[in-house]
């Protein structure tokens, strides 16, 4: 019985993660359970007439409300407008999603504003290219890389980020969260914006992370001689800290370069960031806002970071070998088992997804908030689990 219980206590040591998660996630549950919420969204969207302004789209929800605040999309400054739409795509609603949808069509057709072109136009036009092969949601995805382009500076190698902040910064900036806007230009096929985005990787890649594989938020450069001047923090604590979604935007970043590109310097250096950090997090798989916050254990987490880096992590577990694979996969179910419990699902709270996430803590904004960006990278890891079960599920039928 005593040796029993000894094989049992060492099984469970190697195991238990692994299982307790498999056990947990359901995640046929969780794309229910993301479907109920968005139509309690869309119903709360409706005036007394059953209508949607489609201008103006669910942003966030504060810790202490139970709505929406909505934001206009009639504005290029409105970074999170994307997003919404793309959960209708995700969650199979073409006919809403085509409505929000078509309200940023001008954007790609105006002046960039700024990098988040990229995030604007990846959540709503491209998911919606994916569901539909619709030949105009094409041109509109071509006419925006076009535009992001511009941002390009060939002396440094880089998009200029922030073009209103180039007088506050110094120089040319560059910031992490830009990495996930080169899909745009990839997107587009074109030889040129394949070159300014691979360029855009490798420059990052070269200046803007620490020796330990951890992000600086803002890189800062001499826009006519290209030089490298500093580094700096803009959304995380200190200059010398790792702000999380920082992180998982690189995480998430260099899996997609690779995954355009199949240049293995990009594939090393995907794992690199996702080893720095997966070895700085806590228990349960979601980071602290900052992983420098002295605060900590006391300090928020951050829901947002947890989501877009679960996404990556099946992602990137298609690209490594097996055991790796075993490993980033057990990773995502971990965090996504976590986010799918009742401490960070919001259920009966509010009509998001998820409850927790920090968007920007400097300015006191969207503290411990559920924000629109969390619940579109948990849907879409969710799905991108499904399809990865899916897939092995017909591997092991052919192989029997
Ligand atoms: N792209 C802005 C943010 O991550 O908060």
């Amino acid at each position: 019985m005593k040796m029993f219980s000894v094989v049992l206590c060492v099984w469970s040591a190697i195991w238990c993660p692994l299982s307790l998660c498999a056990q947990e996630l359901d995640v046929d549950r969780e794309l229910v359970y993301c479907n109920q919420q968005m139509q309690r969204s869309l119903a709360g969207l409706r005036d007394a007439g059953g209508k949607i302004d489609y201008t103006m789209t669910p942003r966030c929800i504060g810790a202490e409300e139970e709505r929406w605040t909505l934001r206009s999309v009639k504005t290029p400054e409105e970074w999170c407008a994307g997003f919404f739409p793309g959960i209708l795509w995700m969650c199979g609603d073409t006919l809403e999603a085509r409505r929000f949808t078509g309200e940023l069509e001008y954007l790609a057709f105006s002046p960039v504003y700024d990098h988040d072109l990229g995030f604007i136009m990846i959540g709503s036009y491209l998911k919606g290219w994916e569901a539909t092969h619709d030949g105009r949601y094409r041109e509109v995805l071509m006419a925006a890389a076009d535009s992001l382009a511009t941002l390009f500076n060939p002396r440094v190698g880089t998009l200029l980020s922030w073009p209103r902040n180039v007088a506050m910064f110094g120089g040319h900036n560059t910031i992490m969260d830009n990495m996930m806007n080169l899909e745009l230009l990839f997107f587009s096929g074109k030889r040129e914006n394949y070159d300014r985005a691979v360029a855009h990787a490798d420059t990052t890649m070269r200046y803007q992370f620490r020796a330990d594989g951890t992000v600086n938020h803002v890189a800062v450069y001499d826009p006519v001689t290209g030089r490298h001047l500093y580094n700096c923090t803009h959304q995380g604590f200190g200059d010398n800290t790792l702000w999380s979604r920082g992180q998982a935007w690189a995480i998430y970043g260099y899996t997609m370069v690779y995954r355009y590109t199949h240049e293995g310097r990009f594939l090393d250096f995907a794992q690199r960031v996702t080893e720095a950090y997966l070895s700085r997090l806590p228990e349960d798989g979601i980071p602290w806002w900052d992983m420098g916050d002295p605060s900590i254990p006391f300090s928020f987490r951050d829901a947002s970071a947890a989501a877009v880096v679960a996404s990556a992590l099946v992602e990137l577990s298609g690209y490594v070998d097996a055991a790796t694979s075993a490993r980033y996969l057990g990773e995502a179910k971990r965090m996504l088992a976590t986010l799918s419990s009742a401490e960070y699902q919001s259920r009966g709270r509010n009509p998001a997804f998820l409850l927790h996430s920090v968007g920007n803590m400097p300015a006191g904004t969207e503290v411990d908030a559920s924000i629109n960006y969390a619940d579109y990278y948990y849907l879409e890891a969710l799905l991108r689990l499904k399809n990865y079960l899916k897939g092995r599920g017909s591997e092991e039928l052919s192989q029997k």
